[in-house]
């Protein structure tokens, strides 16, 4: 299958611990050597929050902001790249033109961001849908798409499914700063809805999940095509 991954920079390097950036490598060099072919897109995470939230009380605007953001997404991918080695692009590709030459090539394109006022969930979405991905997987730190934030309701249910025109009514209504608890941001929920694309929401935080999306046997949500 082709497969892409969004790896949340929180779930990848919420600290800076390199075993589990190994245990990320490891899972997808397995899927790899099982005969996948994969983009990845890594995320910021507490890092990205931290410059952001220094930048702003220095008085930059939003772009500006997103420039940080954007550095550190491309910093964490450089880690996940340090780990594959020479499976992995030398750097990540700063646009999907590249990533998906990469992919063409049959090397493992390791995205961080590529332009302003998106996150990485719309980069993985974007990229998935270019490459024609037959699955999209977002490991987030969010273990699924709940009914209601599960950090602060009690009683949020985790859909099992859930239709792309459902995904998008849900996650409209949630603010997207970041730091927001949002499985998927609207951009990434809206290029699955157009692109008609198979995505699998699971918790990141074991890179074994992603192994289980893949294989179609996991915890997480599965977001399926309305017409399906
Ligand atoms: P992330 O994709 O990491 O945000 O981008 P996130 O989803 O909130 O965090 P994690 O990693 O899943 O925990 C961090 C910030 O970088 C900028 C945005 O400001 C975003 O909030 N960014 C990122 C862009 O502007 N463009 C991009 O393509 C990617």
């Amino acid at each position: 299958m082709n497969v892409v991954v969004s790896v949340g920079g929180s779930v990848l390097a919420p600290d800076l611990d390199p075993e589990r950036v190994r245990a990320y490598a490891a899972v997808l060099e397995d899927l790899e050597a099982s005969g996948h072919r994969l983009g990845a897109v890594v995320g910021g995470g507490p890092t990205a929050r931290e410059y952001i939230a220094a930048a702003r009380a220095l008085g930059a605007n939003e772009i500006a902001l997103d420039g940080l953001g954007i550095a550190v997404t491309r910093l964490n991918a450089r880690l996940l790249i340090a780990a594959l080695g020479e499976r992995a692009t030398t750097a990540p590709p700063e646009d999907l033109d590249a990533a998906r030459e990469a992919m063409r090539r049959g090397d493992l394109p390791v995205m961080g961001g590529t332009a302003p006022a998106h996150t990485t969930d719309a980069v993985a979405a974007s990229l998935a849908e270019y490459v024609d991905a037959d699955l999209l997987v977002l490991a987030t730190s969010v273990p699924g798409v709940y009914d209601a934030d599960p950090t602060q309701d009690a009683d949020a249910i985790k859909y099992a499914e859930i239709g792309t025109g459902e995904l998008i009514d849900l996650v409209t209504d949630i603010e997207m700063d970041a730091g927001s608890n949002a499985p998927v941001d609207l951009l990434a929920a809206k290029v699955i809805e157009r692109g008609g694309l198979r995505a699998v929401v699971v918790d990141g935080t074991d890179p074994e999940n992603v192994a289980a999306a893949v294989a179609g046997d996991h915890d997480g949500t599965d977001v399926v095509p309305d017409d399906e």
